[in-house]
């Protein structure tokens, strides 16, 4: 029998429009970049997917190479959703990307046609769906076409294979291009998936301007720096965090944990403590602050982690006096 899902799961959960699009995300989103492979517990993951869905997290984002070993993450997902969530396909907002290194040879990277039609083919088979909600090019790729990258995308919306496509960590002037050949394409440019903390404020300086004058959702990733911008690094690396876990392919390790970076921590934690939340629900109102952001996209080891974030939906404002001291503790 399948797993029967909270009537009130739609209670708490706030919903943002993205961009000028008809879609509406939940504020908070789950990624399933760790955690869902076959290293992992599938027990502990599909605990996670169903809390995530009983506490209105409607949208799943996932990618061709999220594992490892690269693909597994879509097909632990795919197994997940025959058993539980096949019956809620309507309600669910379910994500994949390529445009990182998937295969060997030439084909299978980057952003060419070849890679990318075969790739969405791969990844609609191994998660078991006839189309997937969003699919986004995973980086640009400076050595192909633009508009061969983009036709693509805009074929998989004719085909039905997706319904609507985005970009992601594109920079200020490769996303105005985008969106405009996507524009006269015919298929509007839902959403970027740039990264996005108070460690990492890249897309402060151009991109979400862009995205706003454009009317393009923006759904942040990695929005806790990993875990860092949490208490769990407070003192020291603790056992079966993510720093010690070794899983390579762009994983936080023990180099990224300095002693500036903790004193950072330290002190936005405080601060944290006086606003009445913690230091990951912090980080995550903070990226949330910026009408230019649809979503913040987390990543949990943990189904407690789930309603831990969520609760950042409790207080979302700050003043220009809170601003100003974050700014002063990340500057210093
Ligand atoms: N487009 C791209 O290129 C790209 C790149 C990276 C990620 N993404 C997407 O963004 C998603 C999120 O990325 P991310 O996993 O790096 O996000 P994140 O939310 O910054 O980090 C997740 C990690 O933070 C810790 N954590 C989460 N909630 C916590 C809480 N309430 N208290 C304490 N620690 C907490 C957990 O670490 P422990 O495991 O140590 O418990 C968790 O694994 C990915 O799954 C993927 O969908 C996209």
């Amino acid at each position: 029998m399948s797993y029967s899902f909270r009537d009130d799961r739609y209670d708490k959960m706030q919903y943002r429009r993205t961009g000028n699009s008809g879609l509406l995300l939940p504020a908070v989103s789950l990624g399933l970049w760790h955690n869902f492979g076959d290293i992992d517990n599938q027990e502990t993951a599909r605990e996670i997917l169903r809390l995530a869905f009983d506490k209105g997290i409607t949208h799943f984002d996932l990618a061709n190479n999220y594992g490892p070993p690269p693909g597994s993450a879509e097909e632990n997902f795919g197994k997940i959703f025959k058993q539980d969530f096949a019956a809620y396909r309507d309600e669910l907002i379910i994500s994949s990307k390529a445009g990182w290194g998937m295969w060997p040879g030439p084909y299978g990277d980057h952003g060419s046609k070849k890679y990318l039609v075969a790739s969405m083919d791969q990844s609609l088979k191994r998660m078991g769906l006839d189309y997937v909600d969003i699919f986004y090019h995973h980086r640009p790729d400076p050595a192909t076409p633009l508009e061969e990258t983009m036709r693509t995308l805009d074929l998989f919306v004719r085909q039905g294979k997706a319904l609507y496509v985005g970009i992601s960590s594109y920079n200020p002037g490769e996303t105005e291009a985008a969106v405009k050949m996507l524009r006269e394409m015919g298929t509007p440019c839902l959403i970027h998936q740039p990264k996005y903390s108070m460690f990492e404020r890249w897309v402060e300086d151009g991109l979400l301007d862009v995205l706003k004058k454009e009317g393009v959702g923006c759904i942040c990733f990695s929005p806790l720096a990993q875990g860092l911008l949490s208490n769990k690094y407070l003192k020291g690396i603790p056992e079966g965090s993510r720093a010690l876990s070794h899983r390579g392919n762009g994983a936080i390790d023990e180099t990224a944990i300095t002693p500036e970076k903790i004193a950072k921590v330290v002190k936005l934690n405080e601060l944290a403590k006086k606003r009445n939340q913690n230091l990951a629900q912090l980080a995550l109102a903070w990226v949330l602050r910026h009408d230019a952001v649809t979503s913040v996209l987390i990543g949990v080891s943990k189904p407690e982690q789930v309603t831990d974030s969520i609760a950042c939906l409790e207080n979302l404002s700050f003043s220009d006096t809170e601003l100003n001291e974050i700014d002063q503790i990340l500057k210093n």
